[in-house]
């Protein structure tokens, strides 16, 4: 049993915020290494990373807070893994670089694997006992699929389902042409933000900001109509156009039909923000590097670049450096010996305090 490190009351009308420390405390800091961040499911890719059979892409998943080496790979078969990317003899790195490949083949002393991380071969291993067995297979890492982004959890919960995470978005987005959507790497980028990681998931969860913070937004948003829907592991917010703003033209039966969307905006605990727009998908992944450094990645996926420049989905760099600036803000404000715990707005703060709720139910079941 783990000690309790804070609550969140469930009633919102009640609830205090996160206490300042956690925003602020390196110990708490690396305690989520473990009690949240290697048992949920983060954002690694999309599958044409590995579009053909053979493919592998090396990469590392959360670098600075899981540095965990993983593989994508395709096989023969068109069965996509994820796999450990370390060899189960001494440890070594097996694929260093995306290419394509027969087999993996470990550099240091010429252990095989196939595709599909099973062991396959090694020199000079008659005389060990008992050899090869399950464990000298590289192991497989849950890989969870919305549409083609590819999500992957080192040891998720049980009941943390990836199908039955994404089902509010399978439901209502089954109908935009996925399958057209083209990265961008041009849009692409980084941000740098001198935050904690949850200050700007606090900040991502809300709408009550955009009228102070955002004031291009706010000319193309209803306000009053912004809706926020809370599920298990999730949140999602519709941002309604403003009379004559550009919304998505959704189908007759449609479950927002005749509401006027302009974006829906779904982050899945603890990193992963898409950000769905007529344009195609802004997928966001938040990288926590330090207690007070977040690397947010913004990666576009475009089906309809004419859509591009209007609407809810246009200026995305302008609005995210407001939202770095008051974030930077805030977390100078954490670190003051005056400020510990604030209150909630129940009409507009049901996503923050949800994850609050998420984050403190986590951190204390260890
Ligand atoms: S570490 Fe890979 S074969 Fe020895
Ligand atoms: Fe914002």
């Amino acid at each position: 049993m783990g000690e309790v490190l804070f609550e969140i009351d469930p009633d919102i009308r009640v609830a205090r915020t996160l206490p300042a420390r956690v925003y602020s405390d390196p110990e708490i800091f690396r305690l989520q290494r473990e009690r949240v961040f290697a048992r949920t499911w983060h954002y690694a890719g999309h599958a044409d990373l590995i579009k053909v059979a053979g493919q592998v892409y090396p990469f590392t998943l959360l670098p600075g807070m899981l540095d965990e080496p993983l593989v994508l790979t395709r096989d023969g078969s068109d069965r996509i893994h994820c796999l450990s990317n370390v060899c189960t003899h001494r440890g070594t790195l097996v694929v260093e670089g995306a290419g394509v490949e027969q087999q993996l083949r470990c550099r240091y002393h010429g252990r095989r694997f196939a595709l599909d991380g099973r062991f396959h071969s090694m020199p000079e291993f008659e005389q060990t006992a008992n050899f090869p067995a399950k464990s000298d297979d590289l192991p497989a890492v849950p890989l969870g699929f919305w549409e083609r982004f590819l999500l992957v959890a080192l040891a998720p919960r049980p009941q943390m389902s990836i199908a039955a995470i994404f089902e509010p978005l399978i439901a209502r987005l089954h109908h935009l042409p996925f399958s057209e959507l083209a990265f961008d790497p041009s849009a692409a980028r980084d941000y740098l933000v001198n935050a904690n990681w949850a200050l700007y998931i606090d900040n991502y969860l809300e709408g009550f900001h955009i009228p102070y913070v955002h004031s291009s937004l706010a000319t193309t948003l209803d306000y009053g109509e912004y809706a926020v829907e809370l599920e298990r592991y999730a949140v999602l917010q519709l941002g309604i156009a403003k009379e004559g703003e550009p919304s998505f033209a959704l189908p007759a039966g449609h479950r927002d039909h005749p509401r006027h969307v302009a974006a829906y905006y779904f982050w899945l605990f603890p990193t992963t923000m898409f950000n769905v727009y007529p344009w195609g998908v802004s997928v966001n992944v938040v990288t926590p590097l330090a207690v007070d450094r977040t690397r947010i990645s913004f990666l576009p996926f475009v089906w309809d670049a004419t859509k591009r420049e209007v609407g809810a989905g246009a200026g995305l760099d302008r609005v995210e450096r407001e939202d770095e600036t008051i974030v930077e803000s805030v977390q100078r404000g954490v670190r003051s010996r005056l400020y510990d715990r604030g209150r909630y707005s129940p009409a507009r703060e049901g996503g923050v305090h949800h994850f609050h709720r998420l984050l403190a139910e986590f951190m204390s079941a260890p």
